[in-house]
């Protein structure tokens, strides 16, 4: 393993690492988006290469695609794909019910289409993005650009009445520009501190005209894996209401972090 990799990268390759474990020969995958999810495409790559893995890869934005073709994973779009196994992908925060918060990397609509599409979602994170209730991390939502400003108010004056701690919003941006998403869309964040009622929220956000998505995934997420920087698993299975341990060992993985150049 490089001796540079920060504790919590370590935590979140023994996340992916252990997670590609629920992949099996013929599967329809979907790769989730941001750091977190990109450890695990390379953990599936790896077993491709080595062990002659057969799946099919449904990538959730134009990054996690190309990193998947560049290191030999079949890929194909979800309307070539239909129906999936599994979709892996990282979060930004996630409670003890397994509702979270994605869209920090801005692929929140994509990752929200594929992991409803799938029979199963497995998150993979650090222990950080634990929390109680949801809301420290901004909430994403993806507008269409006709009119946003008006739906940036529409959406003010909506949280005028919901359970939350903070009510400001900020377009997102990249550089001096308007952050734009693979379907052409921007994002506001909003600011909320503390979400009362995830559910309600996002029913709410979700009727006002130009909200195309929000980065509340309800329901959705069946197991996650929280990695440690030890090498350390815990996996949480929602339906089953198991807690099981494990441990992941670096040794085993030295191929991976040769193909990082290192
Ligand atoms: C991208 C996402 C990511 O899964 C989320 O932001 C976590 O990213 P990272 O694994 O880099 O911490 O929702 O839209």
């Amino acid at each position: 393993m490089p001796a540079d990799l920060s504790p919590i990268d370590k935590a979140k390759f023994a996340a992916a690492k252990r997670a590609v474990d629920f992949v099996t020969d013929g599967m329809r995958v979907g790769l989730g988006t941001g750091s977190t999810a990109a450890w695990m495409v390379r953990c599936l790559a790896e077993r491709v290469r080595e062990e002659g893995l057969r799946i099919t890869g449904v990538p959730t934005s134009s990054r996690t695609a190309e990193l998947a073709r560049s290191l030999g994973i079949t890929v194909v779009g979800l309307d070539e794909a239909k129906w999936l196994d599994v979709t892996i992908d990282g979060a930004d925060e996630f409670d003890p019910q397994l509702n979270l918060i994605k869209g920090g990397g801005g692929a929140l609509l994509q990752e929200k289409i594929v992991a409803t599409a799938s029979d199963q979602m497995i998150v993979i994170t650090d222990a950080a993005k634990a929390v109680q209730q949801l809301g420290a991390f901004p909430l994403p939502v993806e507008v269409v650009p006709f009119g946003w400003q008006t739906t940036k108010a529409l959406v003010e004056e909506t949280l005028v009445s919901m359970d939350v701690l903070g009510r400001e919003t900020s377009l997102r941006m990249n550089g001096g520009n308007a952050y734009v998403t693979d379907e052409g869309n921007y994002i506001v964040d909003l600011h909320l501190n503390r979400i009362g009622n995830p559910r309600q929220l996002a029913l709410v956000l979700n009727q006002i005209p130009g909200v195309v998505e929000t980065g509340l995934f309800i329901d959705i997420c069946d197991i996650v894996v929280i990695g440690h920087g030890d090498g350390k698993i815990e996996l949480r299975d929602v339906n089953q209401g198991t807690v099981e341990h494990d441990q992941i060992n670096f040794a085993d993985a030295k191929n991976i972090f040769a193909d990082l150049g290192d």
